[in-house]
């Protein structure tokens, strides 16, 4: 342990508070309450920890054999704690009322109707949480937002509790945003680059900062934590994905000129990337970002900037969204402009689902909407992912938002149970999703299996394209411009250098 001031009967006391931190309760058992939960109980004995949620579906899957998200070593982890120290529960009062500190870690949904419509968060779930808090609460407790929230939703957290709050209990209102990606979830929680806390330079505030840190400091050394007011860690989270979320535009960008003048975007990625300033992270070009975090974050500071009258700022920002969705539809268009411009009736198998490899989350995944554009044009398509349940996809794919024909989804899409046969009698191939499995496919088998000319896009960047050339598919791919003789022309400079 790193700087760990246990009271040595487990859990720290916090004089201001009167209280001894042994008890901590996460709201909400989703994507970010349930693995940093699980590496929390894990890395620290001497908590007791319960995450809660309204969705008693969920908590019984936590509590089976199989966990209801897929994410490597998170059975592992889960396994080593749960009726140890790690508990789930749809018993939301009890965790409440027994914990000390309490996350808050709901889901925080683009709003659908109403003023900011399609770019606001709705903090309708993290309200309804805050609310339960006030009402159950008899002693005082340190309230952590997790999920991302816009910019002052520790103040409207605040002031729900303070306005509803009971005689003797007391709250400080901490911000903490979780930096974990989906498929590395566990890694980063081990090792994350960071530790943001925000909270306010009052005693009692110090305090409950000091006691969140106490619990990172069981195994993140202390220098990597760090301390700040309330609404800069906010924004932090905001600023920090939307960085990522704007390189991996700038890349994409960037793939459009690259597909228009004959570069290739992994040479430039490489170049740039090599820029110590740059870095080489962030810089794969792709179908398009997706994920459940970057379009609303981004949606989140287009809206703030409005709010804040900064229309020149919330322009900026826009553009990262505008050349993500235009990304997914020029991708489309280069299939149908590839097949005779027309995959009316055509068969298209479609290789991964989920928005990125190790995951079988599909929120916003680029794949729902290159599926989207090819059944607008009356294609069938067959589908396979390794992890994403059929009903997942025939749920995303009939959605009132992708077609207002739902009816015809389940004639046009079918889900194979590998890859041979989600190729069989295919016009095209498209690669959604970077799979490892999907370099290792048996490329003559399936080529064997296609109608020809048959035809591989690559949205991943992902595949051996001159193998696949020299089998005899047609290859397109993100961000280069392939065909027979141009293969023929890298293959001779490769072989003369080589
Ligand atoms: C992101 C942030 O990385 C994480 O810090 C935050 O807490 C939540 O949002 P996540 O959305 O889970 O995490 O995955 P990430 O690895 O960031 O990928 C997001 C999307 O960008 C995926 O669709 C991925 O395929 C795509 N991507 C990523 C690219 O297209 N190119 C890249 O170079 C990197
Ligand atoms: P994230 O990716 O942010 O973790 P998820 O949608 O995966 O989001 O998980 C959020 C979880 O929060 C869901 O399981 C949902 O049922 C739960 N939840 C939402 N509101 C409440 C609430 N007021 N009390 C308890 N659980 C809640």
């Amino acid at each position: 342990m790193n700087g760990v001031c246990s009271n040595g009967s487990g859990g720290m006391y916090l004089s201001q508070w009167k209280m001894t931190l042994s008890k901590i309760c996460c709201i909400g058992a989703g994507y970010v309450g349930g693995p940093s939960c699980a590496v929390i109980a894990q890395k620290c004995p001497d908590l007791t920890v319960t995450v809660v949620d309204l969705s008693a579906h969920r908590i019984d899957q936590w509590n089976s054999d199989t966990l209801p998200i897929f994410e490597p070593r998170l059975d592992e982890v889960v396994k080593a704690c749960r009726g140890k120290n790690l508990f789930f529960s749809t018993d939301i009062d009890k965790g409440i009322r027994e914990a000390e500190l309490i996350f808050i870690c709901v889901n925080t949904p683009t709003k659908t109707f109403g003023w900011g419509k399609g770019r606001a968060a709705d903090l309708k779930y993290i309200e309804s949480a805050a609310r339960r808090i006030a009402e159950v609460a008899q002693n005082s407790k340190i309230v952590v937002e997790k999920s991302t929230v816009p910019v002052k939703a520790a103040e409207s957290i605040s002031n729900i509790l303070s306005a509803n709050v009971k005689p003797g209990v007391k709250y400080q209102v901490l911000s903490n945003p979780e930096f974990l990606a989906e498929g590395t979830a566990i890694t980063d929680l081990l090792n994350p680059d960071r530790v943001l806390i925000g909270g306010e330079p009052t005693g009692e505030g110090s305090e409950a900062v000091k006691a969140l840190s106490w619990i990172y400091e069981h195994w993140v050394p202390k220098e990597n934590i760090i301390t700040m007011n309330t609404w800069s860690s906010e924004l932090s989270k905001l600023a920090a994905n939307a960085f990522l979320a704007q390189r991996i535009s700038s890349i994409n960008a960037m793939s459009a000129i690259c597909e228009a003048t004959g570069a290739d975007v992994d040479e430039v990625a490489h170049a740039v990337g090599t820029d110590s300033r740059i870095g080489p992270k962030f810089l794969k070009a792709s179908v398009g970002f997706g994920g459940s975090c970057f379009k609303k974050d981004v949606l989140n500071m287009v809206y703030l900037c409005e709010c804040l009258n900064l229309p020149e700022v919330a322009a900026y920002w826009q553009q990262v969204i505008d050349i993500n969705e235009y990304q997914r539809r020029r991708f489309t268009m280069r299939i149908v402009q590839s097949l005779f411009n027309t995959i009316t009736n055509k068969r298209i198998t479609v290789l991964g689902f989920a928005f990125k490899k190790n995951t079988a989350d599909t929120r916003e995944s680029a794949a729902i909407h290159v599926c989207k554009y090819l059944l607008d044009e009356g294609a069938h398509v067959q589908i396979y992912d390794p992890k994403v349940p059929r009903d997942q996809i025939m749920s995303d794919l009939t959605m009132a938002e992708i077609t207002d024909q739902p009816e015809r989804v389940p004639e046009l899409v079918t889900i194979c149970p590998n890859a041979y046969e989600a190729a069989e009698k295919s016009h095209a191939l498209v690669i959604c999703t970077e799979w490892d499995e999907f370099q290792t496919l048996d490329y003559q088998r399936i080529y064997d299996k296609m109608l020809k000319p048959a035809f591989i896009f690559d949205g991943r960047l992902l595949l051996d394209h001159q193998q696949l050339m020299d089998i005899g598919f047609k290859v397109e791919t993100i961000g280069k411009r392939l065909n027979r003789d141009q293969a023929k022309l890298v293959r001779t400079h490769a072989n003369s250098t080589s």
